[in-house]
This record gives C-alpha cells, structure tokens and sequence, in this order.
C-alpha cells in the first residue's frame, strides 16, 4: 500500500493514527520535532525523521516516496495560544505553508488536516455544523482556521484533494505492544488527564461555574482517540483531487465539566477532588459537534463512550 507522510506522528493522536496506519498495511513516515511528541511513541515500522516543519529541506526529505500527507503538527493549547500567539502563529501557520509549498514541489497533492472545533469559537447553535460560520476565540483557533482557508485555496487553486478533521475534545488512549499511546503534555492542561491527577492537596481546578450552560460549567463533546485515528484512514479514502471538505469528528453529545468529574469518579471509583475558581481565558461556554457528515462522506462513526476514554486514561497512568 502507498506511503504516508503523519506530521506530528510522536504526538498523543498522530501516534495513535500511525500505529493504525501501519496495522492497515501502510508505509508511514513521520515527520516530529518532538518538541511535544515522544520519539519513543513512533513505531520501528515507521521512517522517523526528528525535525521541525520550519526547515523545508528536512520536509522535502520526509515527502520522498509519500503519496499522502497527514498533518497533525501543531501547538495545539487554547490557554498557551492566549499567552504566546506568535509562537501558534509561527508554528501552526507558516510551518504548514512551507509544509504544501514542499508537497506542491515534489508533486504530492493528498492532505487529511488536523483542524479543530476551536475555529468555531462561541457558536451560537448547537450541535455545531460545518457550515457554520467560524470565529475562533482564540490564536490556536485563529490558527487553525487559518491552515483550512490555505487548504480551500489549494484544492481550488492546485487540484489539492483535501479533508480538514475538525476535532472536538479528544481523550482516551490506544496500546500498543504492550506499550500505552496517551496524553503526554507537560505541562498537562486537558480535562481528563488532570482530574485523574487530582489529590485532595492538589485539587482538579473547574474553570468557571457561572457559564450559561446546564450546571454552570462548560460543556464539551467527547472523542476517543482509536475512533478518531481510524476516521482519518477513512478520510485518506475519501480524499477527491479539486475539493476540500471540512468535517466534524465528536460525538455529537456534549458533557459539562462536572458531568466529567461525576463520570470520573464512578469509574474510578473515588470522588475526584475539586476546587472551584475563575474562567480561564479563550474557553467557549459550549461545543458541540454535528457528526452527520463524518457519517454520510466518511461512514464514521464514535464507538467508544466517555466511561471507555476515562478508564483507558486511568490504565495508561498506573
Ligand atoms: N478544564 C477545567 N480544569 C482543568 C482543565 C480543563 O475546568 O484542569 C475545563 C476547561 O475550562 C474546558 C474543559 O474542561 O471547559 C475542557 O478543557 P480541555 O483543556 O480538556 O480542552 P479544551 O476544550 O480547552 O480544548 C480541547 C483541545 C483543543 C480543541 C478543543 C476543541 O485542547 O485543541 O478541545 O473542543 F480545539
């Protein structure tokens, strides 16, 4: 089967996305500067190259052989995002532009693109459909939506065939001969990480309880990573030369953040503990995926449930 470039493959999704890429049958290389990543969580399979989208001639060298391109590196906080938007901006935005320059030279034209419901910013209407109009609340949503419009003048411009993935909250973790593929930031700021984190010194912080939602708390739609790993080889089948398409990938149900903790705490079996203090900056109160066309263009669909997401974590940190 052909070969695959996964940027960002030492990272928590596009790690998970190479191991089953390969177990499919296809040749990966990944491409990582590892600032995030983990090079120990790239497969032997895989052709591994440690360097940075910024440098074009070690892109150039990782797109040889490639037919496809998965792009998943990225700084991916909304909270980091706030504090250092040009970092995101560098990063996100002109490491993918040098990213398609190079695949323009070297003739790959086949792109499946990590982007995010943070390009939505505080919408309106829920469950979020992808014709909804996009203003982010924040530079990694600003980002983000940045790389998709370069994505729809590409697939108009040069024939690109391009999917950009919109992820919602993505949790959980994959193994892997014997190994766990999981959240691995430092620091870690996700949700689910933290609260199985969390001790009665060093309570889960709840950012915010007077959101207009149901119990106060915001409200986000849950991913397990294997579902999403396997919607972008599904994504790379459905790849048409001259289109971009922007597709939703969640559940299309949405959990408050207490309704986590609750969730949590059922699974393992103890009260997580909390303490509740202020918003935390360039959070929307609500997001909630439409996944009625990751089902019709892709026939994708969640199998995992938010109690699966939260004890796959809890195993991956014993
Ligand atoms: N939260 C807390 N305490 C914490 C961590 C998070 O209360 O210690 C809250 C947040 O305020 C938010 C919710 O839990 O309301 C989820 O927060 P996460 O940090 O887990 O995830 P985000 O929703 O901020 O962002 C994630 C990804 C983004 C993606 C977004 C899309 O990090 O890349 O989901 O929904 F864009």
């Amino acid at each position: 089967m052909s070969r695959v470039l996964v940027t960002g493959g030492a990272g928590y999704i596009g790690s998970a996305t190479v191991a089953l890429l390969l177990e499919s049958g296809y040749e990966v290389t990944v491409l990582d500067d590892c600032s995030t990543g983990h090079a120990d969580s790239v497969p032997e399979a895989a052709t591994f190259f440690q360097g940075s989208l910024l440098d074009g001639n070690v892109v150039k060298m990782a797109l040889q052989g490639c037919e496809s391109v998965i792009h998943f590196a990225a700084k991916s906080l909304v909270g980091e995002s706030v504090l250092k938007p040009d970092l995101y901006r560098t990063n996100n935005v002109i490491g993918s532009q040098i990213l398609f320059d190079e695949m323009d030279g070297a003739g790959v034209s086949r792109i499946v693109f990590s982007s995010s419901a943070a390009t939505y910013g505080d919408a309106r209407v829920q469950p979020i459909l992808e014709t909804q109009k996009a203003e982010p609340t924040n530079p990694y949503g600003e980002t983000k939506l940045a790389v998709d419009n370069l994505l729809t003048d590409l697939a108009a411009q040069e024939s690109f065939a391009a999917i950009s993935l919109r992820y919602f909250n993505v949790a959980g973790a994959i193994t892997r001969d014997g190994k766990w593929l999981a959240e691995r930031h430092s620091p870690e700021t996700h949700l689910i990480p933290n609260l199985l984190k969390a001790t009665p010194s060093n309570p889960l912080k709840i950012f915010g309880t007077d959101w207009d939602t149901k119990d106060g708390t915001c409200v986000r739609d849950y991913v397990h990573v294997k579902d999403l790993a396997l919607a972008h080889m599904q994504a790379l089948a459905a790849l048409v030369p001259g289109v971009h398409e922007i597709i939703n990938l969640g559940s299309g149900g949405g959990y408050s953040v207490r309704e986590v903790i609750d969730t949590a705490s059922a699974v393992v079996g103890y009260t997580i503990p909390t303490e509740e203090t202020q918003r935390r900056d360039g959070d929307p109160a609500t997001l909630i995926a439409s996944i009625t066309k990751a089902k019709e263009l892709l026939g994708w669909e969640p199998t995992l449930n938010l109690e699966s997401m939260i004890s796959d974590t809890f195993e991956s940190i014993q």
